[in-house]
């Protein structure tokens, strides 16, 4: 051995001392591991016999035995009739230096904006956030135990990589019936979100290097998924028929985001001839719109607006929805909906990429959306909603005593007041103090420096008791952080 007797079996005994509640054996196999990973055995050095070994550790030959056999099986060792001997390993592996892996993350992830903070429902005036108190979760109980029941363990193996057949199904009949697009199962791929849906067609459907065009304010998942894909982006700006675009001012896009029904956050609704011109430029691009309907089943006046998917044949475009506002975000189920050909290119790709999974929860919201409680629960929403609002508006009315403007608003759940010259960073900031989670508007603008300023209220988690107060208290915090004032 390259050390005296007397130090390996000091070694080894105070590892066995120091034993908790591990086996002998296992306490005996980590301390010759960890010696040798040390460098305090070294390579081909050999070790006493187990009938020694055992003999001055007091322990049982088969003990040693076992733990010396693990450590060959492993590699450590090289056994034969002569005894063990410490195996030549990588120098790295036993290098004693300590010092922590290279973490090298992918220079373009320092791009991505800032992720935001969700972590309670209940804080007022959330972006994005329903009214899960009002979610029938014994019925959403029942359905589950319903699906578990009766299909036991047959639903503990994967699913399909484009989701439960059911679940596609009932989707397909929903969108015919409430956005105007008419699909198949085959067409449907249901997604973690659609936040992961919008990963999926930027991965499917782009390459490094190309460009994307995006609202500006707008989402920043969208952005977040083309720079995670090292996609270049333009902001293109929002006027009050949704995102405006001269093709010869901007690079020819791949893809095209665009939250066309409710634009994030200013809530315009885009234009039909803005649409048609928005599909010709795709087109002639041969770039694809990804439409994100996060939204739209939430409009209190007028009749629902089709979605730019089912607008003319053959429209270049993805669609994307998701559960995660008319029913609660931590379902994470979301869907994308493709033409009929680009669902059947991308199915190698997808069977490929994705795991079905989630299968219970799929299936008791296949059955929840068949039997009808979806339909009555969004009814129900869209009242709830809708009351709050005018609620809201009233409020700010009464009580937002700063020149202010609200940035259309026909639906959703929040509604954005842009209040110019304000701190709108500082004022959300010191909200969260008084319970309070409203978005600042700047901080949509790809560049919030140059963007307007104001506030994104969501009402869907709030309860219109709290508005009047509430409102009242940002009106403070707005002329407490007035630019210049101390
Ligand atoms: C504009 C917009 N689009 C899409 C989403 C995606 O939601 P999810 O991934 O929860 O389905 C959100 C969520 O906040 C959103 O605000």
């Amino acid at each position: 051995m390259n050390i005296p007797d007397d130090a390996f079996y000091a070694l080894l005994n105070e590892a066995l001392q120091q034993r908790t509640d591990e086996t002998l054996q296992r306490t005996l196999y980590h301390a010759l591991r960890q010696a040798i990973l040390e460098g305090k055995l070294q390579p081909q050095c050999r070790l006493p016999g187990s009938r020694a070994i055992a003999q001055r550790l007091h322990l049982s030959r088969n003990t040693v035995n076992a733990a010396l056999e693990q450590l060959a099986t492993e590699g450590f060792l090289l056994r034969d009739r002569q005894g063990s001997q410490v195996a030549t390993l990588p120098q790295a592996a036993t290098s004693t230096t300590g010092s922590q892996p290279a973490i090298g993350l992918s220079p373009h992830l320092n791009l991505l904006p800032p992720g935001t903070r969700r972590d309670s429902p209940t804080l007022a005036f959330t972006p994005g956030m329903p009214a899960v108190n009002y979610f029938p979760l014994p019925l959403w109980r029942r359905l589950l135990d319903r699906v578990l029941r009766e299909e036991g363990s047959m639903l503990l193996g994967y699913g399909d990589s484009a989701g439960e057949p059911s679940l596609r199904v009932a989707i397909a009949r929903h969108l015919a019936l409430s956005r105007g697009i008419s699909c198949d199962a085959s067409q449907i791929v249901i997604t973690e979100g659609a936040r992961e849906g919008l990963n999926l067609c930027t991965q499917l459907l782009s390459e490094r290097g190309q460009h994307a065009w995006l609202e500006d304010p707008g989402y920043f998942g969208a952005r977040s998924a083309f720079i995670a894909a090292g996609l270049a982006y333009c902001g293109l700006p929002v006027d009050e028929e949704g995102m405006h675009f001269q093709t010869n001012d901007v690079p020819a896009p791949r893809l095209i985001f665009t939250s066309p029904s409710h634009q994030f956050p200013l809530g315009t609704l885009m234009s039909a001839p803005r649409r048609l011109a928005l599909l010709e430029s795709a087109r002639q691009a041969k770039a694809w719109i990804i439409e994100d309907d996060y939204d739209s089943e939430f409009r209190y006046s007028g009749v629902p607006i089709p979605a730019m998917l089912g607008m003319v044949p053959d429209a270049p475009v993805v669609y994307l929805g998701t559960f995660s506002k008319t029913l609660f975000p931590s379902l994470r189920i979301g869907f994308m909906v493709m033409p009929k050909a680009l669902a059947a290119s991308v199915q190698p790709a997808i069977e490929s990429l994705l795991r079905g999974g989630h299968r219970a929860e799929q299936r008791a919201l296949a059955l929840f959306i068949e039997e009808g409680h979806y339909a009555r629960h969004l009814a129900s929403m869209r009242r709830l909603y809708r009351k709050r609002q005018i609620q809201l508006r009233a409020a700010l009315k009464q009580e937002l005593t700063v020149p202010h403007q609200i940035s259309a608003g026909e639906g959703g759940m929040h509604l954005t007041v842009k209040i110019a010259g304000i701190n709108d960073g500082a004022v959300v900031d010191l909200a969260r103090q008084y319970q309070m989670a409203p978005a600042a508007l700047s901080r949509f603008y790809l560049d919030p420096a140059r963007g307007e300023t104001g506030l994104v209220l969501g009402y869907g988690n709030t309860s219109a008791s709290g508005f009047a107060a509430g409102i009242r208290v940002l009106n403070r915090l707005i002329a407490q952080t007035r630019p210049g004032q101390e």
